[in-house]
């Protein structure tokens, strides 16, 4: 190797040496001080370190009675959900209380559920996901940090990772779908744009992954249910966002409310320190879901309060939400023996060791002049209104669709969302306002032909028995050249505390669609949802299919663009839609089992009512143009454990306008010390193609992604047969075969 290429090496491990060595100063600058301060803390004042609570909605009188009494003493540590119009100037006040006239001066650290925006409210981060966009739900986490730092946040409780397989369990909507390896991606993505590059930007927030651990595995699908499912699930469907999360650095997690097994999350050493800690290497804090500790009571593992909480620090959960009762319970038990101060020094020290690491303690107070700066800019707004568009899915489309302006006289729309703002914000939107958000009967009328006429009609509600809206929609069908029929969730219905036990569309909606089919005049259905939904109906009944989720403050821009054709859909399902509730939970990474389902005998895994497969696929979307996969190759057919291979495939677009492609590869191991799913996504990439070009796309098979757990759960390759495809979606796609060999 030639002397400069040495050199620059030198110089390359030198630098990496002195970085590695200043963070290392500053982590043990940062050790001594925290050390320092616990040493000089009461036993009390370490506990209230320990202790979150909520100050939304609280009056004056509260405040002045209550919380800012509690600040003075150092009885509190963090409070969530503190918002209004003058957050910030209220945030300085409650910190110089902390800062400056409690007796150690620590500073509180301030958490929201900041989860897909915060005044520019992006779509639901099911929406985002189905963008398959790492970088632009990245940019709308990073835009999301600086509107509500500015606002005098400090820590987001996002990126909410928990997979989900049931679309009963409402909390579908705030996840990135079925699969661990791409909901790992966006679990990466979003820690990296809510912290960006300096913990000390007063533009970031901390990140808090939740909920620790397999929240989405509830059984049935009902809010807050028991999670049973065994250690290889846990580890191959639910863990592994979550790792992909403390790789890249976040800085909390947060514990579920579940038991996982017959432990209740908030007090699992298993999930706290085992995992997180000793097999991670995982620095930061815990932080409980609300009243969670405290809830262990009625879980049936904890005696009382006092027990609850020492089952909770004890087990790895530093910082107690709204857990009042085991707070205050926890110094008596230390006096009483039943807990050492050492474990509190230690959750003490990790929480003390975040407000140090994110500069709370140099900077503990906002400029209050900020936030008009960077909240609600045109830059935010054309950030949420293209990641709304990129986060659409065509279902459906027979041709229907895009629409051609000049060629409509008479639009009808109509539904009880189009002319909505409330519900375009979807679930966990509390800091956003409706108001913001443009409906889709106005981005409609705002991209419509000069000269074309727009009927309105809402139709019946989201969510009632009353027909009395039948008439006038029936009206308007009647004189409209197409419908676009507006229908679907309120965000009300999905999120936390809203599984349902059935996912057809609610209310009489489905009626009005029949009704308005009835009259023959074209509908294109806007499917406006926070989960997948059963709409078989509409499958065999309207042309036009487009799920475009709650979309945020840009729905009708976004929608309209769509429709029309400035945008082409590509868009792809990151949840399985059933054809019927039966089905669930049904996913794309299911077993083969020894009988796979099959048309001709009836002795095989399916069901006598309705066909085995989803009505719609993960990895499903179409587009108004049209993809042709050919010429799939693998650069060797064998390769020995440990070696890659290279597989190429060529992407055509084949129709006459431009669009994206998410072109995806799965793998399957065909035979292995345990049985594998008949399918895994483990690569995609996004492509633009114009019409006529082709693009080869090239995936590298590393023995990270032909790597499972075996039987012994041990995290390896093992030799045999693999199927490769590169695909449009999970069930279909070029198909190639390979032999890994023992070495
Ligand atoms: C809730 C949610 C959690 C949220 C917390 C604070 O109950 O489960 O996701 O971050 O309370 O609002």
């Amino acid at each position: 190797m030639k002397s400069k290429n040495i050199l620059s090496l030198v110089v390359i491990f030198a630098a990496l040496a002195i970085i590695s060595s200043q963070s290392l100063a500053k982590d043990s600058q940062i050790d001594k001080k925290v050390n320092d301060l616990i040493a000089k803390m009461t036993l009390e004042e370490k506990v209230g370190q320990m202790a979150q609570y909520t100050i939304h909605g609280a009056n004056d009188i509260e405040l002045e009675n209550q919380i800012k009494p509690l600040v003075k003493k150092g009885g509190v540590g963090s409070f969530l959900g503190l918002a209004g119009k003058n957050t910030p100037e209220l945030r300085n006040e409650l910190q110089k209380i902390a800062v400056e006239q409690s007796r150690l001066g620590i500073p509180l650290i301030l958490g929201y559920d900041v989860i897909h925006g915060y005044r520019t409210m992006f779509p639901i981060p099911l929406a985002q996901s189905c963008s398959w966009n790492l970088d632009l739900a990245q940019k709308a986490a990073a835009i999301a940090a600086k509107e509500a730092s500015a606002a005098g946040q400090d820590w987001t409780f996002a990126p909410m990772i928990d997979i989900a397989r049931d679309p009963r369990w409402g909390r579908i909507a705030e996840g990135f779908g079925e699969d661990p390896y791409l909901c790992s991606l966006f679990a990466a993505a979003k820690v990296k744009g809510f912290q960006g590059d300096d913990l000390k930007d007063p533009s970031s927030l901390a990140a808090c992954l939740k909920h620790f651990a397999a929240y989405g595995a509830v059984q049935a699908g009902r809010e807050y249910h028991t999670v049973d499912i065994s250690k290889r699930t846990l580890w191959e469907t639910y863990l592994p966002p979550f790792k992909a999360g403390v790789d890249a650095g976040a800085l909390t997690l947060m514990t579920a409310f579940n038991e996982i097994n017959g432990i209740p999350a908030s007090g699992d050493p298993y999930l706290l320190n085992d995992i997180l800690r000793d097999q991670w290497g995982f620095e930061g804090f815990v932080v409980s879901d609300y009243n969670s500790v405290f809830q262990m009571i009625s879980h049936g593992y904890a005696e009382d309060a006092g027990d609850s909480a020492v089952k909770g620090v004890t087990a790895g959960c530093e910082m107690f939400m709204e857990s009042k009762a085991s707070i205050e319970a926890l110094p008596q038990q230390v006096k009483d023996g039943k807990l050492s101060e050492k474990v509190i020094d230690e959750a003490v020290r990790r929480i003390l060791k975040i407000k140090y690491r994110i500069g709370l303690f140099e900077n503990p107070y906002v400029d209050t002049t900020l936030a008009d700066k960077v909240t609600l800019t045109k830059e935010n707004i054309a950030v949420a209104r293209q990641l709304a568009r990129e986060s659409f899915v065509l279902l459906k489309n027979d041709g229907l669709l895009p629409l051609k302006k000049n060629k409509i006289k008479t639009i009808g729309i109509i539904g009880p969302l189009a002319n909505n703002k409330d519900d375009m914000m979807g679930t966990w939107a509390g800091s956003g306002d409706p108001n913001d958000a443009v409906t889709i009967l106005d981005g409609i009328k705002q991209q419509i032909a000069p000269g074309t006429q727009v009927l309105y009609a809402k139709g019946c509600d989201v969510d009632s028995d009353s027909t009395k809206g039948f008439a006038k929609a029936i009206k308007v069908a009647v004189v409209s050249d197409v419908v676009i029929m507006v229908i679907g969730e309120s965000a009300e219905l999905n999120g936390e505390a809203h599984s349902r036990s059935n996912i057809n569309l609610p209310g009489v909606q489905r009626r009005l669609v029949e009704l308005v089919k009835a009259t023959g005049t074209p509908i294109a259905v806007v499917l406006i949802t926070g989960r997948p939904l059963t709409i078989s109906w509409l499958e065999e009944n309207v042309p036009a299919i487009l799920v475009a989720w709650h979309p945020g403050i840009q729905a009708g821009p976004a929608v309209a663009d769509t429709l029309f054709g400035d945008f082409n859909p590509s868009g792809k399902l990151t949840v399985t839609f059933p054809r019927t509730l039966g089905q669930v939970p049904i996913f794309y990474n299911h077993k083969n089992t020894g009988r796979p389902a099959n048309k001709k005998d009836r002795y095989t895994s399916k069901y006598i009512d309705v066909h085995w497969t989803p009505l719609y696929p993960f990895g499903y979307g179409l587009s108004y143009t049209k993809f042709d996969y050919s010429n799939l190759k693998l650069n060797k057919k064998k390769i020995k454990i440990g070696d890659s291979l290279i597989v190429t495939a060529d992407i055509t677009n084949t129709g006459d306008v431009a669009g994206e492609e998410i072109v995806q590869l799965y793998l399957q191991d065909l035979f292995a010390s345990v049985t594998r799913p008949v399918r895994e996504l483990k690569g995609f990439t996004k492509l633009k193609l114009n019409p006529g070009q082709t693009k080869t796309v090239s995936f590298v098979i590393t023995k990270e992604r032909l790597s499972f757990y075996n039987d012994k759960m041990k995290y390896l390759v093992e030799p045999g047969d693999f199927k490769v495809w590169v695909a449009p979606d999970s069930v279909s796609g070029l198909e190639g075969k390979f032999t890994v060999t023992a070495n």
